[in-house]
């Protein structure tokens, strides 16, 4: 018989700042009742659950508590945070093998307990270890997901917003491919509302398409690490993306988000994983979008999916 989950229970692996911060932000979403915090410091993800169900009252009721593998195989989420985070001047694929080694430690775990629900992947980089958390964990590719360009596209939305003055969810724009250094912000796909996005810059008085769009698209790459050099780590962005993620799953929205997925032939991608447009829900990556592309975007495209096949072709995984 196939191992029941709970679908009102969600675990967070890695109690950093990343994770605390998400284990914070989802006790006030009330998306959950149970929530388990689990790090490889013990008292690490012991101090974090004590203090974050300090503010229960102020939210919902439910149980937040620092658990063992055993305490997380019946979560509907799994949040996986754990692993080095960048230091400044450190490229995300930088990361790599000290965080793949963490995931060959963490997935087994997770696999020998028969684990039915979603694997959410947040640590860096996100899309080569989303890849190695199906290879190590023989997950269906459709229940592993990572969080991929949806704090981009986030990052995006929130300059795009302050350059065109405009509410940021009136944006519909994406990042797409690596998060990291090859990302891809799809412009000619972009609109405010429907309306093309030069033609809303034109609205708003700004003429310099080209000009504005590199500059745009960078400072959103560098986002990361202009924080990181100013306070350390990125994370209360990354928390609200993730709490974005986990209500399209609970509440089975088939929201579309630009989630790192396994890609199967899209823009002719095969063997790796990274951010394209998709329609998330209850069972996890229920199908890729087609996003218009142009040809420069292709191209851009397929330089983030070469550059994460040579990592992914350099590591030892199943
Ligand atoms: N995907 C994104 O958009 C995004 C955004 C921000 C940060 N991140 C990534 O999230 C990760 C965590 O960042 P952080 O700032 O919280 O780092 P951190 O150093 O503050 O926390 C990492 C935590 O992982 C724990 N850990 C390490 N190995 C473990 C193991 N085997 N089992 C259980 N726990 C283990 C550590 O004890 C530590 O508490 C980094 O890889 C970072 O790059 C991703």
């Amino acid at each position: 018989m196939e191992k029941q989950i709970n679908a009102k229970k969600a675990a967070v692996i890695g109690c950093g700042f990343v994770g605390s911060a998400i284990a914070f932000t989802l006790m006030q979403s009330r998306l959950f009742t149970e929530l388990v915090l689990l790090d490889a410091n013990f008292d690490k993800a012991d101090g974090e659950a004590k203090d974050i169900a300090h503010g229960i009252p102020f939210s919902g009721q439910m149980k937040i508590y620092a658990g063992t593998y055993d305490d997380v195989a019946d979560a509907a989420i799994i949040i996986v945070t754990a692993g080095a985070n960048q230091k400044p001047e450190e490229t995300r694929l930088d990361l790599v093998n000290k965080n793949v080694a963490v995931y060959k430690s963490i997935i087994p775990e997770i696999a020998q307990r028969e684990f039915q629900g979603i694997l959410l992947v947040v640590s860096n980089p996100v899309d080569i270890l989303t890849y190695a958390a199906v290879k190590i964990g023989g997950f269906p590719e459709q229940r592993v997901l990572g969080s991929g360009t949806v704090l981009d596209t986030a990052r995006l939305k929130c300059v795009l917003s302050e350059h065109l003055r405009v509410d940021s969810r009136s944006v519909h724009a994406f990042i797409i491919g690596e998060h990291g250094d090859s990302e891809i912000a799809a412009w000619s796909s972009a609109n405010v509302s429907g309306v093309p996005v030069d033609d809303f810059c034109e609205m708003r008085g700004h003429f310099n398409h080209e000009e504005a769009m590199d500059e745009i698209a960078e400072k959103v790459k560098d986002s990361a690490y202009e924080i990181i050099s100013k306070k350390r780590a990125t994370y209360y962005g990354i928390a609200m993306a993730v709490k974005r993620i986990c209500e399209c799953i609970v509440r089975d929205e088939k929201s579309i988000l630009p989630i790192s997925s396994i890609q199967h032939g899209n823009y002719g991608m095969e063997g790796i994983a990274l951010s394209m447009p998709a329609v998330v829900g209850m069972n996890g990556v229920e199908a890729h979008v087609p996003v218009s592309l142009d040809e420069e975007e292709m191209e851009l495209l397929k330089h983030s999916a070469d550059t994460l096949k040579e990592v992914i072709g350099s590591l030892d995984l199943p």
